[in-house]
């Protein structure tokens, strides 16, 4: 479904993605972990060609991201749906406005049946009659539900988490999980899920990958994982401290 060949990507002066290669196959749930920063939001905007690569390409489909432009990116970008870091919603637009969004952007179907798909994206999240409500009156755990169901509601082929359970409580960053897991067996899209969350990772992943210095150092299933002996990816997972992983901001200092 998606095959990431060679991968580079700097800003600046620093290198972000440092030949990446990566497949995903069609109907998995593949889980990447990796630190803040390493370059997981980076390499998810490569998918959608938000970004573009200095060298190497990613192919959605059979087509070279970095080859579309106007009406095939749009149309390229409607197999995607994609949760954002933080849920991003339209502050100003209620949650009709919301969720429709790419609908009632890119497609010429009656305000009616749009309505219709949005009630159900709403429904497959577990939440009705908020269509009216505005992002300031919901809860932290409503919004990524509502934006959640923004993701879904152009019935893609491929949804994109980017951090889906930051930020939300232990038992509401279940829910999430649970949703992602119900998702995924409806409407058996192809799942890419961005986290450092290891309880997420482990739940929803059927493959996990770890990047790590602009890299896919491992993977593997998350038995695989959770058993591997490479110590960088033992460190990230124990979340320890000490280790190969060393914070290169803090190499500046001496105390
Ligand atoms: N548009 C941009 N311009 C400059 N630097 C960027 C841009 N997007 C990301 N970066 C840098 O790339 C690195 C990886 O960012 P990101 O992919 O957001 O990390 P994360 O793994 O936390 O999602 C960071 O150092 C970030 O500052
Ligand atoms: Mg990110």
């Amino acid at each position: 479904m998606i095959k990431i060949n060679d991968l580079h990507k700097n800003f600046d002066s620093q290198a972000v993605l440092n030949g990446l290669n990566l497949e995903i196959k069609k109907g998995e749930t593949i889980v990447i972990i990796g630190r803040s920063g390493c370059g997981k939001s980076v390499l998810l905007k490569h998918m959608i060609g938000i970004l573009e690569p200095d060298s190497g390409e990613v192919i959605v489909d059979g087509q070279r991201v970095a080859d579309l432009k106007g009406k095939d990116l749009v149309q390229l970008r409607m197999k995607f749906g994609m949760l954002f870091q933080g849920a991003a919603l339209f502050d100003s637009l209620d949650v009709y406005e919301n969720v429709g969004f790419a609908l009632i952007e890119h497609t010429k179907l009656p305000e009616a049946e749009i309505r219709k798909r949005v009630r159900r994206a709403l429904e497959s999240v577990d939440l009705v009659d908020i269509e009216h409500k505005k992002p300031a009156e919901l809860s932290g755990g409503m919004k990524k539900r509502v934006g959640l169901a923004r993701a879904i509601c152009n019935t893609p082929q491929i949804v994109l988490y980017d951090e889906p359970t930051t930020g939300l409580d232990p038992i509401m960053a279940d829910m999430i999980n649970d949703l992602i897991i119900r998702l995924q067996s409806q409407l058996k899209i192809t799942s890419i899920v961005v986290t450092h969350d290891m309880t997420s990772a482990y739940k929803v992943g059927t493959r996990i990958a770890m990047l790590y210095d602009g890299k896919i150092i491992t993977q593997g299933s998350p038995n695989e994982i959770r058993n591997t002996q490479d110590p960088v990816v033992r460190q990230f997972i124990n979340g320890a401290a000490k280790g190969p992983i060393t914070d290169k901001r803090n190499n500046d200092f001496h105390f």
